[in-house]
């Protein structure tokens, strides 16, 4: 079996730091708006948590699901959502929220999709954002942090669904030969 180790990239500290900024610039580019959140899941449900009790806009939140083959996407196209939301966004402000943007496909598609739907604007929160692996041009109006390209875990983030709980956020390392 493989071992693995944890090696900490951002605190708990740090990651409610940057939240409660992002809070602050969204609340100020919302300010008299009411915003349609729609999370991303699985990933987005910790940081979606964090954020919007930052929040001072009035809110509406909901959720999608989009199907993965196998472990990513590797095409960009149609969007086929696992869940849909359920909610009407036809006139309304939708920020999509998620907790890593990587090659950028998912957010694509699913944009390509929401979009058809007449919404009066889209934009994009991702706590983390790696852009060594992004394959198509998307545009990520609020980031928490920069990423390398090493796989990340915790905050809502897993690896074979594990490690989404851990408070901080973690790179995943193959363990050293002892
Ligand atoms: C992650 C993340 C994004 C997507 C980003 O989801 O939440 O939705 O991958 O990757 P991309 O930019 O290369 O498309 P994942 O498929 O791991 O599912 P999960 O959120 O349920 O863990």
């Amino acid at each position: 079996m493989m071992q693995e180790r944890l090696q900490l990239l951002f605190s708990r500290e740090q990651i409610e730091q940057r939240i409660r900024e992002l809070a602050e610039l969204i609340s100020a580019d919302y300010t008299g708006r009411h915003v349609a959140i729609v999370g991303v899941l699985k990933g987005c449900f910790v940081f979606l948590a964090d954020l919007i009790r930052h929040l001072n806009v009035d809110i509406t939140v909901d959720f999608v699901q989009v199907a993965s083959y196998g472990s990513r996407r590797e095409t960009a196209g149609a969007c086929t959502l696992v869940k849909d939301l359920g909610i009407d966004i036809d006139g309304r402000d939708v920020l999509i929220i998620e907790d890593i943007i990587d090659t950028g496909l998912t957010l694509s598609n699913l944009i390509a999709d929401l979009r058809v739907r007449a919404p009066a604007s889209i934009r994009v929160c991702a706590l983390l954002n790696k852009q060594a692996r992004r394959r198509v041009a998307v545009a990520v109006d609020y980031v928490g942090f920069e990423v390398e390209d090493v796989f990340v875990v915790g905050c809502g983030l897993d690896f074979s669904e594990r490690y989404r709980g851990l408070p901080g956020i973690y790179a995943l390392l193959p363990d050293e030969p002892a």
